[in-house]
């Protein structure tokens, strides 16, 4: 039988690198190994997004308890070691604006986590990037952004930080805006590309035989089964938010059970579906986005916590509300959390089933959160996540297993879950290297056939060429220096639809760009990208990136997203941008046709924000087949979403 296995699974390829923490054919031990290692993973992301949670609400001495014994917080050139001290700073740096007091905030964001994981499987590196929204309620505000590059270590069961270390990057207050710190900044350096790290390859592979595991293959299957349906949930929840955007509320509805529950803390509850519809029309208007009317809430920070018996979940984040009408020159803030419980349905569909959202703080953008603001969940506490990790979630017996357990398909589903990370892990790293400029890892982190839009010109195949058109827009010299403006890559929320070999995956993000300069205040711009990954000789690399930019951009600081006037409708298309000529692109926007119709460069007339322009949800590319997936040996995912023309206003 297990002859038969093996050789099914080398005529498929599938005996290569499925999984990037085995080649070979699973024992019970080597899969267990494995799981804890896609688990770990997870679990260190799990923590950090805990930290910036707590700190919402002012738990200091959780947030410390989150550090080893000796771990050290080391925030730009102050140091605190040891859980004690860690609290005491944290408190004292606050000055008030612990988001307890009557008005105060403390939104702390930790985002686009590039986690990687030591052979041994003990240890963990991660950076991120951080804002930070605070005020005390009388007034005194500060913003902070920068990178974190944080060490992990597993202990007594748990995963612990026993190193944050924060590099303050730009801050300021809310009136009058950040610049950048200490009037430059610096290459942060890297943890994924120090000497035996790839950012392609958060789980190396281990070494030796694997401990023999007292785990048995159903609890194996259970803790495989969470982890797969925490993904879909993520991608549930990530989707919520996308429509939200656009007030696609026919969507929203469709995300919800027919019995789901809305409830909006100090507003009110809504049920059934019509319920649903009502609270987000009453909270954010009609269907559907008019000229002018931005309504931008990103998600961050989601923890997912998937009940043992797979059939409930609790899904807890950070919603961030950035609204305004340019029309009226209205705009605000708002500050949120929600926790949705999901119910997987008898079809096995997961669905939002309790959505309770609570807004800790609405600000009217002119005049900021520092006074003026409104709190209609002030000393409201939504419910925690644990942090117990998930190798000690306890095992369900009478959960229904109907699927006959086989390691060999046991390893194929646990590598679609590290495919989420796999991928997700490429996709932030393309941020980085982009946010420095650094034009050579930039190329390197795609795939050899792979491609990439180069926004207002078109598209380039290949690390070469991506490198190559990169540094022809920027010159050589730019990765090497401090800078006193950047305008940063986040790439959060991502929306990852692996295929069912685990070998390639699409993903959705957004593209949410802080910007900070050294002589004027920085500000934000929102856009999508559109993109594809593959496992390419056991690494994670891009297959394909496509920006759509911008839907929004904030004319400045002061006057932000609502600052803008719409364009001079008989004035000319601007046309493509100067890469277009000086290293024409392979296929340009204009090819494209109608998909990239109306932004910059592409077809038809341009259509630059308060205007609305058309969102897409998928894409195929229209006029290069055989750049596609399916033409080069991998799957699309079959969950994919369908070609979709997204909505007009
Ligand atoms: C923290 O404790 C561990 C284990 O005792 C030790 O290996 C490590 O060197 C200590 N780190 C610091 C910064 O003291
Ligand atoms: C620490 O950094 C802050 C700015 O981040 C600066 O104002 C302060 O002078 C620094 N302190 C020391 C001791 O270097
Ligand atoms: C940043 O701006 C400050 C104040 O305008 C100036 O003193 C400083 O030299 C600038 N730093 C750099 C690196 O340009
Ligand atoms: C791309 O290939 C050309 C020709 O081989 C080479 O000269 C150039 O250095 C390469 N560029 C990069 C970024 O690797
Ligand atoms: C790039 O930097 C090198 C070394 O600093 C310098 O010699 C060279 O002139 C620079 N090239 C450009 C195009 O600025
Ligand atoms: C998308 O919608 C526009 C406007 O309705 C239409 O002109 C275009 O043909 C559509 N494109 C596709 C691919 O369906």
């Amino acid at each position: 039988m297990k002859l038969v296995k093996n050789f099914f699974l080398l005529a498929l390829g599938i005996g290569q690198q499925v999984i990037q923490i085995s080649s070979a054919t699973p024992t019970l031990d080597s899969l267990a190994r494995s799981v804890e290692r896609v688990e770990s993973i997870r679990d260190i992301k799990d923590v950090q997004r805990c930290f910036a949670q707590l700190a919402q609400h002012g738990r200091w001495a959780d947030m410390a308890a989150l550090f080893y014994d000796n771990g050290t917080l080391r925030w730009g050139n102050e140091t605190a070691t040891g859980p004690a001290a860690i609290e005491n700073w944290l408190r004292i740096d606050s000055a008030g604006m612990d988001g307890v007091r009557p008005g105060s905030l403390d939104t702390m964001i930790v985002e686009n986590g590039l986690v990687t994981l030591s052979v041994d499987g003990r240890r963990g590196k991660a950076r991120w990037n951080g804002l930070r929204f605070m005020g005390d309620g009388l007034g005194g505000t500060r913003i902070q952004g920068g990178i974190y590059q944080n060490e992990y270590v597993f202990s007594g069961g748990q995963w612990k930080i026993s190193l944050l270390k924060y590099f303050p990057l730009y801050s300021g207050p809310y009136i009058g805006g950040w610049r950048t710190v200490g009037g430059s900044v610096p290459i942060v350096p890297y943890h994924f590309y120090e000497p035996g790290e790839d950012p392609g390859v958060p789980i190396k592979p281990a070494i030796g035989e694997p401990p023999s595991t007292r785990a048995t293959i159903e609890q194996l299957a259970q803790r495989i089964s969470r982890m797969n349906d925490e993904d879909s949930i993520r991608n549930i929840q990530h989707s919520y938010g996308y429509y939200v955007d656009r007030r696609m509320w026919n969507d929203v509805v469709d995300l919800f059970a027919s019995n789901a529950v809305v409830k909006v803390t100090g507003v009110g509850t809504y049920q059934g579906k019509a319920g649903v519809r009502q609270a987000m029309e009453q909270r954010m208007g009609p269907e559907g986005l008019a000229q002018g009317v931005l309504n931008d809430h990103p998600i961050f920070d989601l923890i997912v916590d998937v009940s043992p018996n797979g059939r409930e979940a609790v899904a807890r984040g950070v919603e961030v509300g950035m609204i305004g009408n340019a029309n009226i020159r209205a705009a605000s803030w708002e500050f949120n959390v929600f926790r949705t419980q999901f119910r997987k349905g008898d079809d096995g569909q997961w669905r939002m089933f309790n959505l309770e959202l609570t807004s800790l703080i609405n600000a009217d953008y002119y005049k900021g959160w520092g006074s003026g603001a409104s709190a209609q969940g002030s000393g409201v506490v939504p419910e925690f996540s644990g942090t117990e990790g998930r190798a000690a979630q306890e095992y369900d017996e009478d959960a229904e297993n109907k699927d006959e357990l086989d390691l060999v398909d046991l390893q194929r589903r646990l590598s679609r879950s590290a495919a989420y990370d796999g991928a997700e892990s490429v996709s932030v790293a393309y941020g980085y290297v982009i946010d420095d400029l650094n034009c050579g890892l930039m190329g390197a982190l795609f795939a050899q056939k792979g491609h990439k839009s180069s926004p207002f010109c078109g598209f380039y195949q290949g690390p070469n060429h991506t490198a190559e058109a990169c540094y022809t827009t920027y010159g050589r010299n730019r990765s090497s220096g401090l800078r006193t403006s950047i305008s940063f890559h986040w790439r959060p929320q991502p929306v990852i639809l692996v295929s069912e070999d685990g070998r390639s995956a699409t993903l959705r993000a957004r593209l949410l760009q802080p910007s900070t300069s050294n002589s004027s205040a920085g500000s934000f711009n929102g856009a999508i990208y559109h993109d594809q990954m593959v496992l390419e000789n056991g690494k994670w690399r891009l297959w394909s990136i496509t920006i759509d930019e911008f839907y929004w951009q904030s004319k400045n600081w002061k006057e932000g997203w609502a600052g803008a006037n719409p364009r001079d409708a008989s004035s000319p298309n601007p046309g493509p941008s100067a890469l277009f000529n000086k290293y024409p692109p392979e296929v340009s926007l204009v090819e494209i046709g109608d998909r990239e119709a109306g932004f910059q460069g592409a077809a038809g007339r341009f259509i630059q924000w308060p205007e609305i322009q058309r969102m897409w949800f998928h894409y195929r590319n229209p006029v290069r087949p055989d750049w596609s997936l399916t033409a080069n040996g991998y799957q699309e995912p079959s969950t994919g979403p369908s070609l979709k023309n997204g909505t007009f206003s």
